[in-house]
């Protein structure tokens, strides 16, 4: 049913050419030859849009384009049933993370992938133009053009329905910048990878494209009452700075039209279940995100919540978000800032990704040397990459790849091995639908 949808949206945008035009700083629109009064109605719209994204983007760029003032030569990107997929980071930040932010990017950096990066309210215009200078004085980021800053700020509170907004914001953007892409991935500054790129493409290559990555359950527990009858405000959502939720003393029931689910407010979403999201013509990713609007910690639930009503989506849900997670006993809100006593069970934990930690804690390092093979301004281990930062001659010169081959080759190196052993088992059959939406 919803099959249909997507692919009766996908022929609508293919023939309005809705996909096809790129927001770009240097070039800010392309509309592709379509019968004049479609273009008409699309100029109308884009106008609009437009009007937001341009101003929004600091940097921004064509997928895989040659820069040829700087003489880079960039291969084409090839997205056949053998290559490795490609990935769509949404990576969100506050005030002082501008340095964080950078060094994930590079940690999790592969010219195949897409990133979009924000900081919100919290941070200063100073802050923001920053980042997005860092980005565009890197040679590498020039070359794919595949690192976009989003430069408008907006208010975000990380405890309230603004983040799912963000979130959102985020996915949208990405399905509009690029069409290649097969799964969304949320980070925050203060995330880091347990894998290198090639690592992860490569395991992900080999599995169903529409499956995603959500823990979830039923069991509310706790709280049943203290998020889902309680009535909240988040006034992020209508002023310029982060502001904490209201909460009002009155409560509502629990619904009954749709059944709650919650868990890890980190995911790793298909294509299709974005575009349900966002673009799908079923009313309950709405209904939903409007019911949601006054819940805290929304970004535990909404997704979850979709999914699970979702007939259609159900069977692609796979029980874990494949992060290493540490909570305090009894657990706080944020869970414990990760160190160098936790290196061993980060690793055994098989999983793709860790939080949370402080900036420039050692125990990076030691991730950046043992696993990601990583020097100071470089990025992580990717086969594509022909010369890497490293000695001594070089290392002033501050590239982050010195010199590149071909983009859709990756070469796994012992952490796709963990990592792959944990997806098998969690999609081993049993496994996968005992565990998928429960009610
Ligand atoms: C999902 O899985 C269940 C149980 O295996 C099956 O009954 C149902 O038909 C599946 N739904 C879809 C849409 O494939
Ligand atoms: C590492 O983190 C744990 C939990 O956050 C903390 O109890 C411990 O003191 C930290 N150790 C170091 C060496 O910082
Ligand atoms: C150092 O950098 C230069 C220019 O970027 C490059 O030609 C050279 O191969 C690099 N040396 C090594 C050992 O990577």
């Amino acid at each position: 049913m919803i099959e249909s949808f997507v692919n009766t949206w996908r022929r609508l945008m293919h023939k309005i050419g809705g996909n096809n035009w790129i927001v770009n700083s240097s070039c800010p629109m392309r509309l592709l030859k379509f019968s004049p009064r479609i273009v008409i109605v699309v100029l109308v719209v884009a106008a609009s849009i437009l009007g937001v994204l341009t101003h929004s983007f600091l940097q921004g760029g064509a997928w895989i384009a040659a820069d040829q003032k700087l003489g880079l030569v960039v291969g084409p990107l090839l997205k056949g049933p053998a290559d490795p997929p490609v990935f769509a980071y949404w990576i969100s930040g506050t005030g002082s993370q501008g340095q964080k932010m950078l060094r994930l990017l590079k940690a999790v950096y592969h010219p195949r992938n897409r990133y979009l990066l924000h900081l919100d309210a919290g941070s200063s215009a100073v802050e923001r133009s920053n980042l997005a200078r860092s980005v565009q004085s890197e040679r590498l980021f020039r070359a794919f053009r595949n690192v976009n800053v989003i430069g408008q700020s907006y208010a975000v509170d990380r405890t309230g329905p603004s983040v799912l907004a963000a979130t959102l914001h985020g996915a949208a953007v990405l399905l509009r910048l690029n069409a290649d892409w097969d799964w969304f991935i949320t980070l925050s500054a203060s995330d880091y990878p347990l894998v290198t790129q090639d690592d992860l493409l490569h395991v992900f290559a080999s599995l169903p494209r529409n499956l995603n990555f959500i823990d979830h359950t039923s069991d509310l527990g706790w709280k049943e009452y203290a998020r889902f009858d309680k009535i909240v405000v988040d006034p992020s959502l209508y002023m310029d700075k982060n502001s904490q939720l209201l909460i009002s003393s009155g409560t509502r029931k629990t619904p009954d039209a749709f059944k709650i689910f919650t868990g890890s407010p980190w995911v790793i979403l298909s294509r299709a279940f974005v575009e349900h999201c966002i673009q799908g013509s079923d009313n309950l990713p709405r209904k939903l995100l409007m019911y949601f609007a006054n819940v805290a910690y929304s970004m535990e639930s909404y997704f979850q919540t979709v999914i699970c009503n979702s007939p259609e989506f159900q069977n692609t849900t796979v029980n874990n978000d494949l992060r290493y997670i540490v909570w305090d006993n009894p657990p706080g809100l944020e869970p414990l800032f990760l160190n160098q006593t936790h290196f061993k069970a980060m690793i055994k934990s098989r999983a793709a990704f860790a939080r949370k930690f402080v900036e420039d804690d050692p125990v990076l390092k030691k991730v950046d040397k043992r696993i990601l093979k990583r020097v100071q301004s470089g990025v992580g281990f990717g086969q594509w990459c022909s010369s890497r930062p490293g000695n001594k001659k070089n290392k002033s010169k501050g590239d982050a790849c010195l010199s590149w081959g071909d983009i859709n080759v990756v070469k796994p190196g012992p952490s796709a091995t963990r990592l792959k052993s944990l997806v098998a088992e969690l999609i081993s059959e049993d496994k996968l639908y005992s565990d998928q939406c429960k009610f």
